[in-house]
């Protein structure tokens, strides 16, 4: 039994494009995997507070040393790290946000990057411990930002999610980027036809395997 890990981040809803795409894979996924389970963490209900004193406080004293509040301070974190230790595969949809991932997804993302949980120091430096598990990003943004283009030293979302993602020791990532998508916005490309591509990279992607 293998499980997914589905992550959104969009605060558009039905309106997301990011959303749109990372349901298709889930749905392309669930095709393929008829048994197996997906957890879903939607970032923007999720209600993630900003990393804090205590917090890392209680991150940095061993487990059998914590204090009551100190476990308490890390009681999401735990939750959500261990949705990341049970599942195989993660799929991530996000916007792009002023040239950088929304601000939950920063908040998730300092929750679930923990010394000796998802990253270990040993003496040739920090090792990540989500060893073996593929993770496919979902990007969508107004611009373009592609590699060559003139935006493309703007992004600072792709390269944000390789750096984090491979710290932790995912290895396996996949990225699509639907960038231009201000089109659809101002209705200059209709949505089906924008998506198009996309959705058939996404249907591609389950075909090879
Ligand atoms: C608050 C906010 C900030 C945005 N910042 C950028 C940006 O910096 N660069 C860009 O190309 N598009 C930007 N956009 C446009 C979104 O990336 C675009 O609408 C994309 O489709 C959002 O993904 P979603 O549809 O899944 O929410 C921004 C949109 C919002 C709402």
């Amino acid at each position: 039994m293998s499980t997914l890990l589905h992550i959104d981040a969009s605060p558009l809803g039905e309106a997301s494009i990011s959303r749109h795409l990372s349901a298709l894979f889930v749905q392309k996924w669930q095709q393929a995997h008829p048994d197996d389970k997906v957890i879903t963490r939607d970032l923007t209900t999720s209600e993630i507070q900003p990393v804090d004193g205590i917090w890392v406080g209680a991150a940095y004293t061993p487990e059998e040393s914590r204090t009551a509040a100190q476990k308490e301070a890390l009681a999401l974190s735990d939750t959500l790290i261990a949705e990341l230790e049970t599942a195989d595969e993660y799929v991530f949809g996000t916007p792009m946000h002023n040239f950088g991932i929304p601000s939950t997804a920063k908040l998730w993302i300092d929750q679930i990057v923990r010394v000796g949980r998802t990253f270990s120091y040993s003496e040739s430096g920090p090792v990540g411990r989500l060893m073996g598990k593929k993770a496919t990003f979902l990007i969508a943004s107004g611009g373009v930002y592609s590699k060559g283009t003139p935006m493309a030293p703007y992004d600072f979302v792709e390269p944000y999610l390789r750096a984090v993602f491979g710290f932790l020791g995912v290895d396996k990532t996949d990225f699509i980027v639907a960038g231009g998508a201000a089109a659809v916005m101002s209705g200059k490309v209709d949505r089906a036809t924008f998506l198009k591509p996309f959705d058939e990279t996404i249907e591609a992607r389950f075909k090879q395997t």
